[in-house]
């Protein structure tokens, strides 16, 4: 079986308070079994703070975005080189969030992809298909276009991303895929990445997965953990999911 991986996004949420007690929570209640891993995504001005709280832990640690740039004048980004200075695994692109609001295309998404392989670090790259495009039965049609533009841009190297499938309608709605409709999704995701040469990329479900749901979204053949928003700011919470 694949390592579960269990990752945090804390959004948009936080504080220097609140985090220290939440970081406290997870380095030192994590302890690591065998075939779990965590990790930790923070808005950029609190990633000094989760690194040398995380600092001797097993918890890992990402940024929820990345520019697609290495340097230069692009006022307000954050370059991979940057976040892999100072010992950060992963950054998410293409967080449903972004694309939506702030108009992120496939190709964005991929070049970040790119910007953060370069540098080192673990790009996790989300996909999902909003309730109209399920409602119109396209939701295998976007999700693979979406993890297609990035496989262009990646060609050998697709094998060392993260892959995260969020379904839109399900992100912060407390409405889950049911494991069926996970595991559906995935084993087309495994089978496109498999054809790309890159069939053991981690494929994470991500939309409203809390502790009460989240064993039975991992007992899918094809999920291999959670990418979790709201849960996330619960250490027990998140912990609990992460050993589901
Ligand atoms: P949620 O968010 O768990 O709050 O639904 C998931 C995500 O957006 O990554």
């Amino acid at each position: 079986m694949r390592t579960k991986l269990t990752v945090g996004n804390w959004k948009m949420n936080g504080g220097l308070a609140d985090n220290a007690a939440r970081l406290g929570g997870l380095a030192g209640g994590w302890k690591a079994p065998a075939g779990r891993e965590i990790a930790v995504c923070a808005p950029f001005p609190y990633l000094a703070q989760v690194q040398s709280a995380l600092a001797g832990s097993a918890v890992a640690w990402g940024a929820q975005d990345v520019s697609a740039h290495a340097s230069g004048a692009y006022t307000g980004e954050v370059s991979a080189g940057m976040l892999a200075e100072f010992g950060c695994r992963y950054a998410i692109v293409g967080h449903s969030e972004r694309r939506q609001l702030h108009g992120e295309r496939d190709g964005t998404v991929a070049a970040k992809a790119k910007a953060a392989l370069s540098a080192g670090l673990t790009p996790i790259v989300c996909v999902g298909e909003t309730l109209a495009e399920r409602d119109a039965g396209a939701t295998e049609s976007v999700v693979i276009r979406q993890l297609a533009a990035v496989a262009d841009a990646l060609g050998g190297d697709l094998g060392r991303i993260v892959l995260a499938y969020e379904p839109v309608w399900a992100i912060g709605t407390g409405r889950t895929a049911s494991p069926a409709e996970a595991q559906a999704v995935h084993a087309t995701l495994r089978a496109r990445l498999a054809g790309a040469g890159a069939r053991d990329v981690a494929v994470l479900y991500g939309g409203s997965v809390k502790a009460a749901n989240a064993a039975a979204l991992y007992a899918m053949p094809d999920v291999d953990g959670g990418l979790i928003g709201g849960a996330s700011l619960d250490a027990k919470e998140f912990l609990a999911i992460a050993l589901a």
